[in-house]
């Protein structure tokens, strides 16, 4: 008998991993970031001069890694083989690269894998592009979270901003977007897809406060 499983899905900066945490941290559930995976993979991939494009090359190097998902107070430390990469897998150039590594069938079934053994006992919130579809199918609540490209892109922006990291211009990180929904909707294998079943939640102009309330009303109408 296991706990209810919450899936959030949707496009690059809907907000996902914000409200994701919050809604975990507010109904004591565990927080499953799997677009953190594909990122620390990917990481590990640049860090380790591998071609993105060579994949025997990565898919040694994914059943090598281990990835650590580690909670604390205002976010997600991830680590790959103990090295503690919770800021690297935010840049730009991991972010420019990750979607030709997450269409590869042998990353794509061995992270999954390690997904799903997180929510064996349930009591999780994941957060993806197919964790409706293809990662938990039977999920209890199922959210698509979407927001226009205009107002992602401003998100994103203000995320850099705050974070000191990078100072890229408005319409960079549009083009940056488009292109990796564009990939993450046409691969092959588990693309970015609405589950029939999924509820849209379309988050312009709302605060992240306010998108958490909502899915968490949404969590006690059906569980
Ligand atoms: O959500 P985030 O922007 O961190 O995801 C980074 C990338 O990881 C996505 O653009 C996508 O290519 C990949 N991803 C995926 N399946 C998931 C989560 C993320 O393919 N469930």
């Amino acid at each position: 008998n296991r706990k209810p499983i919450v899936a959030i899905d949707g496009p690059a900066g809907a907000g996902k991993s914000t409200v994701t945490r919050q809604v975990a941290q507010q109904l004591n559930l565990l927080f499953l970031d799997t677009g953190a995976m594909y990122r620390a993979v990917t990481w590990l991939v640049l860090e380790s001069g591998i071609e993105m494009s060579d994949e025997p090359a990565v898919a040694e190097l994914v059943h090598q890694c281990q990835i650590e998902l580690i909670p604390q107070q205002d976010q997600l430390g991830v680590c790959i083989n103990g090295r503690d990469v919770t800021a690297e897998i935010r840049s730009t150039q991991v972010t420019a690269n990750v979607s030709a590594i997450a269409a590869q069938s042998v990353v794509r079934e061995s992270l999954v894998k390690q997904q799903q053994a997180y929510g064996r006992t349930g009591g999780v919130v994941a957060e993806g592009r197919d964790i409706g579809t293809s990662v938990f199918p039977d999920a209890e609540l199922k959210i698509f979270l979407t927001a226009s490209v205009k107002e992602r892109s401003q998100r994103r922006q203000l995320e850099l901003q705050q974070q000191g990291l990078e100072d890229i211009s408005l319409e960079q990180i549009e083009q940056e977007i488009a292109q990796r929904d564009y990939k993450d909707s046409t691969r092959s294998i588990a693309p970015l897809r609405k589950a029939a079943d999924a509820i849209e939640v379309q988050t312009d102009g709302l605060t992240i406060e306010q998108v958490t309330e909502e899915i968490i009303r949404l969590y006690h109408q059906k569980i």
